[in-house]
């Protein structure tokens, strides 16, 4: 996975020119790098394939929610895709105006709906009867009037990994194309709201184009007898090649398909994963050796409490050493937490690895630090932005005491 940022350089892996081993000898492993020219790349690239639809674009947080990265897609002029009031707060803290939020989400509570009420959020992606009923209420109740995009499950199947398909009968996101029906024919039951477009997610690291086309045509089937109703969200989930044989279409080849069918709608969209994927690495170091049963076992400092992926999907992130080396064995990287699946590559080809050497976990920059946990008592990484040639701590790594801080606040007893 490597790319125009991540490289090697004189046989060091750098990060757009800076040496990532230079940043290990000044902030240790594990850590996650991530490359502001990288995502910017990314970014742009998504804002000219789809200029033609004029559509418009929000990074949807939970991919990765750094700071340091909100405000660089923010001034990119991206708006940001929400999923709880804890993303809405964060993007605020960034500086992005509420107004250029969408809040999505499930099982939205009466407290995240209010809080994105009186800050103004954008755009509500209501998922279900309840929910509109609750939101219409509360807008009411706050003399507000929020716009509305109902997201609606097409029942389509997406191709990809089934832990992240959700646009079929069997996940729990949006409403059936009856419920929603039902709403737009009685949009008088909800005088608060102004429900003005629909909702498509149909899943993340799609592997094809055509289901999302069929579920982009059954939501404008649904909104065909409204004038009224002519924005469309598509959701995210345009795929990055995490290895060499992935065979993914391109966000260009999304943008093409798409352009004739939605035609004549105001366009909205809701990218994580291609914007920031290949923009992230994880350094990690051997800690020992261990050949087993004819295996050979890497066992680093890096676990699946920082990358859950490969445990929780099977997901393979390619690893790299940093001193370019031939591969030469095969070798199955593991980190120091006590669970079998805590296992960062299954089997990789590397340089003979000794206690001390230096690893990237390429393709890391999406649903890596996000989901770290705190399993094992670890504390979570650094986070490192390379800007240009230079580079600083944009989330320093946690210390025991951080750990312990929740639990040392004076606790009183509850009353019966
Ligand atoms: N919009 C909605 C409504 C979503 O549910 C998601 C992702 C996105 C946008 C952004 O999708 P993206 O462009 O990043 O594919 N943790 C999993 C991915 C979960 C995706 C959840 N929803 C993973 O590591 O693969």
């Amino acid at each position: 996975m490597l790319n125009d940022s991540f490289r090697y350089v004189n046989d060091q892996l750098a990060c757009d020119g800076v040496p990532l081993c230079n940043i290990i000898a000044a902030h240790g492993t594990p850590t996650y790098v991530y490359s502001a020219n990288r995502i910017t790349q990314n970014a742009q690239r998504l804002q000219r394939a789809f200029s033609s639809l004029r559509a418009t674009l929000h990074y949807s947080l939970k991919a990765n929610n750094n700071l340091a990265i909100i405000r660089l897609l923010a001034d990119l002029g991206l708006g940001m895709d929400a999923v709880s009031a804890g993303e809405i707060y964060r993007a605020e803290q960034a500086g992005v105006d509420p107004s250029h939020i969408v809040f999505a989400g499930v099982g939205k509570t009466r407290d995240e709906l209010q809080y994105a009420l009186q800050a103004g959020v954008g755009w509500f992606n209501v998922e279900s009867h309840g929910e509109l009923l609750l939101l219409n209420q509360l807008a009411g109740d706050l003399q507000k009037r929020p716009s509305v995009a109902l997201r609606l499950n097409p029942d389509v199947q997406a191709k990809t990994h089934h832990h992240i398909a959700t646009g079929h009968f069997g996940a729990k996101f949006g409403m059936s194309a009856d419920t929603i029906a039902h709403i737009l024919a009685h949009r008088d039951e909800t005088p608060h709201l102004t429900i003005h477009g629909l909702h498509v997610h149909i899943g993340s690291q799609l592997g094809d184009v055509d289901e999302t086309i069929e579920a982009v045509r059954r939501a404008q089937h649904l909104a065909e007898p409204y004038p009224d109703i002519r924005t469309l969200n598509i959701g995210g989930g345009f795929p990055v090649r995490y290895v060499e044989s992935d065979e993914y279409p391109q966000p260009e080849n999304f943008a093409e398909a798409l352009a004739p069918v939605l035609k004549g709608w105001q366009v909205m969209m809701e990218p994580g994963r291609s914007i920031v994927a290949d923009a992230g690495v994880l350094l990690i170091s051997v800690l020992y050796i261990k050949d087993q049963a004819g295996q050979h076992f890497a066992i680093t400092d890096g676990s699946m409490t920082e990358l859950i992926r490969p445990a929780l999907y099977e997901a393979v992130h390619p690893i790299l050493p940093l001193k370019n080396a031939p591969p030469t064995q095969k070798m199955i990287i593991v980190g120091p937490v006590c669970e079998s699946t805590d296992v960062l590559n299954r089997g990789t080809m590397l340089p003979v690895l000794e206690t001390g050497d230096q690893l990237a976990v390429m393709g890391t920059g999406a649903y890596g630090m996000v989901m770290a946990s705190n399993y094992n008592m670890r504390t979570r990484p650094a986070e490192i932005l390379v800007e240009g040639e230079q580079w600083r701590v944009v989330r320093r790594r946690e210390t025991w005491d951080d750990l312990l801080r929740q639990e040392l606040s004076e606790s009183t007893y509850g009353k019966i």
